[in-house]
């Protein structure tokens, strides 16, 4: 196992492809223990601190369940409930919560605030999703695929919808740095940032990988072995988002017939939440305004036979638990 103690878990650019596959490593060997009911609380005594300045199902339930089987005590901060930003600076923020717990996590906004937020902290600071890089939704994605695949390398994994946000820059930098090739397929005006391309370009060509940027999504969806999709408006963007990107993300929507050009053994991967039917209350006012009944991927998708969406939330908990544990023993 290699060592991780008192490091962050910022994004996966500070981490080697090493360090990547041991962490998953780690991950499934601590699902097995809790599947066969073997203790494992190797943080007995000691406690993190949550901060969540955006909401969550799956982020805050993985780090409180991993928390408690890891043997610690565990405190959420919601985004109202605390200073944080409004009374109190990140850097003071950092202090105090580094003087009571052994590990701090972090959901918001700039990853620059999670990164000043590690600076100032001297305990290990744990990026829950900024709006540029969603780390530990990274490791339950590996971990999913390895499980579906017997590996990671060589996967050929395509990302439809927004490509300027978290998922899709997470996404370009896992694939580099696991020699994964990764195709992000949008139509242009969403794609990423030019010199983030170039630097996970530049990592794919020492790990075997490589990174694509396409419009059509027929071609995007061929041979993949994984189709990928997140929300098309993201948390902390505005409502009046919404027009806009149906017009621009419409095509990318993941349908049957993209999942049929896709490879044999195909799945369909969704870092949830998903806009799939009128079971939420933005579905349903987004179906009275535009009249969609489903968004970013169909129903049929969703819950047809290729989709791994509910492994990957499950797996959220056994990543989160290994990067707990690997950062802080
Ligand atoms: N995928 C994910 O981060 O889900 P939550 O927003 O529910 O944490
Ligand atoms: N892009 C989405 C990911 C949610 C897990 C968001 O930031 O809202």
């Amino acid at each position: 196992m290699i060592n991780l103690k008192d490091r962050d878990f910022l994004k996966l650019l500070d981490f080697t492809p090493e360090e990547i596959f041991s962490l998953v490593e780690l991950a499934a060997d601590l699902k097995e223990k809790k599947k066969k009911g073997i203790p494992h609380r190797y943080c007995e005594g000691k406690n993190i601190a949550l901060i969540f300045e955006k909401t969550s199902t799956r982020t805050r339930c993985a780090f409180e369940v991993a928390g408690h089987d890891l043997g610690m005590g565990v405190t959420y901060l919601d985004p109202s409930g605390s200073q944080i930003g409004k009374k109190e600076s990140i850097a003071d923020t950092a202090r105090v919560l580094a003087g009571m717990f052994d590990g701090i996590e972090y959901r918001g906004f700039e990853q620059e605030i999670v990164e000043e937020l590690a600076k100032y902290s001297k305990v290990p600071v744990w990026n829950g999703l900024t709006n540029e890089f969603h780390p530990t939704q990274m490791l339950a994605d590996l971990l999913t695929i390895r499980e579906n695949f017997g590996r990671i390398k060589g996967i050929r994994l395509s990302f439809f919808g927004d490509c300027r946000y978290n998922m899709a820059n997470s996404w370009m930098v896992t694939g580099a740095k696991c020699g994964m090739h990764i195709t992000l397929c949008a139509n242009r005006t969403y794609f990423p940032d030019s010199e983030l391309v170039k630097e996970c370009k530049a990592i794919a060509e020492q790990t075997g990988g490589s990174i694509t940027l396409e419009e059509d999504p027929r071609a995007g969806a061929k041979d993949a072995d994984v189709l990928y999709t997140d929300v098309w408006v993201s948390m902390g963007e505005p409502m009046e988002a919404w027009a806009e990107r149906i017009e621009q993300m419409k095509p990318y929507q993941v349908t049957e017939e993209l999942m049929g050009l896709a490879s044999e053994n195909a799945i369909f991967m969704h870092c949830l939440p998903a806009f799939h039917d009128l079971g939420t209350t933005i579905g349903r006012q987004i179906h009275e305004q535009f009249g969609l009944k489903e968004l970013e991927v169909t129903n049929e998708v969703f819950e047809g036979p290729a989709s791994r969406v509910f492994e990957e939330a499950e797996n959220r908990m056994h990543t989160i638990k290994a990067v707990i544990a690997a950062t802080l023993i």
